[in-house]
């Protein structure tokens, strides 16, 4: 097991010196929260993305939707985002810093707080009183600061003026959920449907922090997976045996509490799972990330504590990495209902539904009323309207009451208006009972929703791959990352650049490039050198044209992390690499046949 420490010092250093990541506009100070991904990262960043659209659109069946990062005022509206997307902010009165008061609290030494954030305000002023804390930047008392809600949304204005405002969204989710009525036309209106977006978010963090983690402007990848909660189910049976370490909100409450080793078939049978779909993409996700380079010794699952569901969640498990000294959440995986798709039809003109159809039309009886306004005005004066509204709804909650007053001779049925209880007599009331056959019914559907930190998971991905260790004397860091997502695949070298080596060098560069795949070409200093080069950034293997790659066409190919070395013949050096990039054969397979080179 790799060492839990924090080595994020490195790793930071690292990618800002080999074109991974850095702060944004440092030539103007740089600002925080915003981060450039150099040459390498920006190669990785979209192998991920490549490798997550493979598995969770493709492979799934899922539609891509490519949505606008600004939209109007009315849609956070309708989702919630506009009243309840705040975190508790409190500033520094001596130096002016802003500050998460539910982290502070959290972090604070002597500190058993773990869901601050569900906690009122008042109560978080206590708190921070009760600690003693003192701001982090300064040093000074925050005891008696205020605490408010913060908006994390960025506003803007659509348009000249300010009478269309909008909001960069704060999650690519809801330009899913306003396109339903679409989206499901494109589905042909069945169910299950699965609906992924990649794409940048925006939020306006209080203190973001630790480079790429807590980013203001931030790329997540997104599945919104439209079900019928009655029937549709997932295929449990794909990732059944999948074994994952689980943390449930009870193993976090228990004093002695500890993270469950089970497949995902076990979570489900034994409830830590309540969510068979939930548990499906737990499954499919732990086989991603170990596939793509996620330490599988340095990652779990854990759900949401009580405090921590966003306000369209009623279940939610967030996967976790452990790197930057802490666990990251790197995804999460919402159970979010109807929530969603009933505050958009709520606050529009559409349904948000889709039709479902009966196996056979169905019919069923349904009781109706007419009353009768000119026994019911004279008796009832301006309460009338309202009796005949009640009557109405109990006619459908409870038509057993008309069926009794029918019964009996000069039979009334009784309804309660504003605390008042008005006696119709049943003959008034218009009531009728009639057969409606309905070929179907309009079905709200539930959504499932994985949605992953892209940027989150890259930070993960390069400390995980960081590796030290010691060649001919000499120490050595490199990126063990896996090959399908590695920036570069192949680094093409001359032994020296002279004697036509190289001319060759180049032309075997340009072949493979021509083969897709990703290369960096380097004829300059020592060779040694230059394979440390290629290592620190994590490229999987280098080809070096030497002196006998002139007489007899081979080349020689290393692999960076047991630097061991074989020869092959350049024909065969396009397909090859490819094979060894996707996993397709391995280093070691080929060692056993080639011959060893030095
Ligand atoms: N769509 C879920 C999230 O942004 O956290």
């Amino acid at each position: 097991m790799p060492p839990h420490e924090d080595i994020s010092e490195d790793v930071v250093e690292l990618a800002k010196r080999r074109g991974y990541f850095f702060q944004t506009a440092q030539a103007y100070g740089g600002v925080a929260g915003f981060y450039t991904y150099g040459p390498q990262g920006a190669g990785l960043k979209q192998n991920v993305e490549d490798a997550w659209r493979d598995r969770f659109a493709i492979a799934e069946g899922h539609q891509l939707v490519d949505a606008p990062t600004i939209m109007p005022e009315a849609v956070f509206e309708a989702s919630g985002h506009l009243d309840t997307f705040d975190d508790m902010l409190v500033e520094c009165a001596e130096c002016g810093e802003s500050h998460r008061a539910d982290h502070l609290i959290e972090d604070a030494p002597g500190s058993d707080v773990e869901d601050a954030e569900a906690l009122p305000i008042p109560e978080v002023e206590e708190l921070l009183r009760e600690f003693e804390i003192g701001c982090p930047t300064c040093g000074a008392d925050l005891a008696g600061e205020p605490v408010e809600d913060f908006n994390l949304m960025f506003g803007t204005n659509i348009g000249p003026g300010d009478s269309q405002p909008g909001y960069l969204r704060p999650e690519t989710a809801q330009g899913i959920f306003v396109e339903f009525p679409r989206l499901k036309q494109y589905a042909r209106g069945q169910l299950p449907f699965g609906v992924t977006q990649i794409g940048r978010a925006y939020r306006n963090e209080i203190s973001p922090r630790k480079s790429i983690i807590r980013t203001r402007e931030f790329t997540q990848a997104e599945l919104e997976h439209f079900i019928d909660p009655e029937v549709d189910e997932p295929d449990l049976d794909a990732v059944a045996d999948v074994e994952c370490t689980f943390y449930p909100v009870s193993e976090q409450q228990a004093d002695d509490g500890e993270p469950i080793r089970a497949t995902v078939a076990e979570a489900v049978e034994d409830g830590i799972v309540e969510s068979d779909w939930i548990a499906y993409y737990l499954g499919l996700t732990k086989r991603w990330y170990d596939r793509v380079g996620v330490d599988m010794d340095r990652f779990r699952f854990r759900q949401h504590l009580p405090g921590e569901l966003a306000h369209y969640s009623s279940d939610c498990w967030d996967a976790e990495g452990f790197a930057a000294g802490d666990w990251i959440e790197m995804a999460g995986f919402s159970y979010r209902s109807d929530y969603d798709l009933s505050k958009h039809a709520e606050h529009s003109e559409e349904e948000f539904t889709v039709f479902k159809q009966y196996d056979e039309p169905q019919t069923t009886k349904q009781a109706t009323v007419d009353p009768d306004m000119s026994e019911l005005g004279p008796a009832f004066g301006g309460a009338a309207g309202d009796v005949a509204d009640a009557l109405e709804e109990l006619a459908g909650e409870a038509p057993n009451r008309f069926d009794a007053a029918a019964a009996e001779p000069a039979g009334t049925v009784d309804v309660d208006v504003d605390g008042e209880t008005y006696e119709v007599p049943f003959e008034h009331t218009g009531y009728a009972v009639e057969e409606v056959t309905e070929a179907g019914e309009h079905l709200r559907p539930h959504v499932v929703e994985p949605s992953f930190g892209v940027d989150r998971l890259l930070y993960v991905l390069v400390e995980h791959a960081y590796r030290e260790d010691e060649i001919d004397g000499e120490e050595r860091a490199y990126l063990a990352l896996d090959s399908e997502v590695a920036p570069t695949t192949v680094g093409v070298f001359p032994l020296m650049d002279k004697d036509g080596m190289g001319e060759r060098a180049g032309e075997i560069a340009s072949e493979l490039r021509e083969a897709g795949l990703s290369v960096t070409y380097d004829d300059s200093g020592a060779i040694g050198r230059r394979y440390r080069r290629q290592d620190e950034v994590g490229t999987p293997f280098c080809v070096t044209v030497d002196h006998d790659s002139l007489e007899d066409d081979t080349v020689t190919i290393r692999e960076r992390d047991s630097t061991e070395q074989i020869r092959v013949d350049i024909e065969a050096l396009p397909r090859l690499c490819r094979d060894l990039r996707d996993g397709v054969r391995s280093f070691d397979a080929l060692a056993e046949d080639a011959p060893a080179a030095e």
